[in-house]
């Protein structure tokens, strides 16, 4: 096969979206746009990937570092002439050449492999993606002769009456022969209703010159979304999440309700894990098989081993270990790690803090910056008091310790294994392996004293009626 290369065109402002972030950046399944498209081409053989930036090229640049080719499009001149702006890189292969905009995030990557192959099939100069709309409105119409051989593409608005009542649109998507692209490219000019350079002209071009040109049109509606607005924005969305959770489904994972379930790009999900409603899971994330996710669960950049539980609780950054139990309303921050058959209970912070295997942190608890043993007890209310408004301090517990309710433990402190601290103690000094620890006055009960206060109460009120 011939060498193939790819030119993502990416240097628009994108006014319609009417944001500060530039339009291919805005994020799809919790992935750049522009980032879909670059692992698109990548995955449809692409040996060199040349990204067109303009604005926001910085951005750009930092979202992708080394991973692809860029060439700067200064001023923004119209889709032809940034396709251009890849000759000195690209100029002297010999190959196909894909060509796909940045804001195109769900063309598949089985279509560009089966139009590169039509391509090469057929000797083409040209193949362009197209699609057929029953509201073509704004899009680039893909004009056939009489033996439907495409002619040329002629922009929205440039359509003569006839034109726009065409329903076959050119999606933005092509394979070039790359020589041949880049000859053509010369040739265009911008006498047309947007003063710019087309890319799309060439395709007349190439007409002129007896080249083959082939269409290969889709009925992926979704495959031809060019993302100019927010409204777009929100319509690839839902493509998105469909396809995605499609693939889960398919993959042996139960989804409650698909549709009020929101996975992004690149999670992985083990067979057998059950997804209830409301649940978020963010790109980064790893679960395991036979686990019980939601519902509302919001997990982000987290591993979960198999048979761990999470219900209605957020989760970031953490390793839940296997057969775990996380919830309900369980915050678990950056640097968590839950060991085999832990339990973090209701309203329960955990920030940078290791559990180990078996440990139990039930209810109402904050532990941060700490190293827990297994199988301790960390009682309701009680807390870790790492921070004195400048700096954070370690705890560590060891092994089999209880930890009564309320204790607060003022770090840096260490608790020894099987050590007892009960119940309302401020521990400020280490406890040793198998101590008690008691920090609390001593309880005295003043016999019948209950009703003399009330009496006192009841009087103080009326004196003061
Ligand atoms: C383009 C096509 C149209 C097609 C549609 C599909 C042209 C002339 N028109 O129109 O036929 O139906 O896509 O979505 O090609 N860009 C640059 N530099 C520029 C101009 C654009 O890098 O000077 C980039 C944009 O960032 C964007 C892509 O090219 O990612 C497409 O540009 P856009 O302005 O969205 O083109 P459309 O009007 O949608
Ligand atoms: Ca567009």
């Amino acid at each position: 096969m011939k060498k193939v290369m790819a030119i993502v065109l990416a240097a628009g402002q994108g006014k319609r979206m009417k944001s500060k972030l530039y339009k291919v950046l805005h994020p799809v399944g919790g992935k750049p746009m522009v980032g879909h498209v670059v692992d698109i081409v990548k995955e449809a053989a692409s040996e060199r990937t040349v990204v067109i930036v303009g604005h926001g090229a910085d951005m750009v640049k930092a979202h992708f570092g080394e991973a692809v080719e860029y060439a700067l499009q200064e001023q923004q001149l119209g889709t032809g002439h940034a396709v251009r702006q890849a000759e000195e890189l690209l100029g002297q292969e010999e190959g196909t050449t894909i060509v796909i905009c940045g804001d195109t995030p769900l063309v598949q990557v089985s279509t560009i492999e089966a139009m590169l192959k039509l391509h090469a099939d057929r000797g083409a100069a040209a193949t362009v993606l197209s699609a057929s709309f029953d509201n073509p409105a704004g899009y680039g119409r893909v004009i056939r002769g009489e033996d439907g051989a495409v002619q040329r593409i002629v922009e929205h608005k440039d359509c003569s009456p006839e034109e726009a009542a065409v329903k076959e649109i050119n999606t933005g998507t092509y394979c070039f022969d790359n020589r041949k692209l880049f000859d053509a490219l010369g040739k265009v000019t911008n006498g047309n209703a947007q003063g710019e350079y087309y890319l799309t002209d060439v395709i007349g071009i190439f007409k002129e010159a007896g080249e083959v040109i082939q269409g290969y049109c889709t009925d992926d509606v979704a495959e031809a979304i060019g993302v100019n607005d927010r409204v777009a924005l929100a319509e690839a969305e839902r493509f998105m999440k469909e396809r995605i959770n499609r693939q889960h489904l398919l993959n042996g994972v139960t989804i409650i309700d698909p549709a009020a379930t929101y996975i992004e790009a690149g999670v992985q999900i083990g067979s057998d894990t059950v997804i209830y409603p409301g649940t978020i899971l963010r790109s980064g994330t790893v679960i395991g098989s036979d686990c019980i996710i939601g519902p509302q669960a919001d997990i982000a950049n987290s591993s979960v081993a198999d048979g761990a539980t999470i219900a209605h609780s957020v989760v970031a950054g953490s390793v839940i270990g296997e057969e775990s139990s996380v919830g309900p309303y369980a915050n678990l921050r950056p640097g968590t790690k839950l060991g085999k058959g832990c339990k973090v209970g209701d309203f329960v912070e955990l920030k940078n803090a290791t559990l180990d295997d078996g440990s139990k942190v039930s209810h109402l608890s904050y532990i941060g910056d700490a190293k827990i043993g297994k199988d301790v007890n960390f009682g309701c209310g009680a807390i870790t008091v790492n921070y004195d408004g400048y700096n954070k301090f370690i705890t560590e517990i060891g092994d089999n310790a209880f930890i009564g309710s309320n204790a607060n433990l003022i770090a840096p402190v260490t608790i020894g294994d099987g050590a007892y601290v009960v119940a309302g103690t401020t521990v400020t000094q280490d406890v040793p392996a198998g101590d008690l620890a008691i920090a609390r006055e001593r309880q005295v009960n003043k016999p019948g004293y209950a009703d003399k206060i009330r009496a006192r109460a009841k009087a103080k009120k009326e004196r003061t009626q």
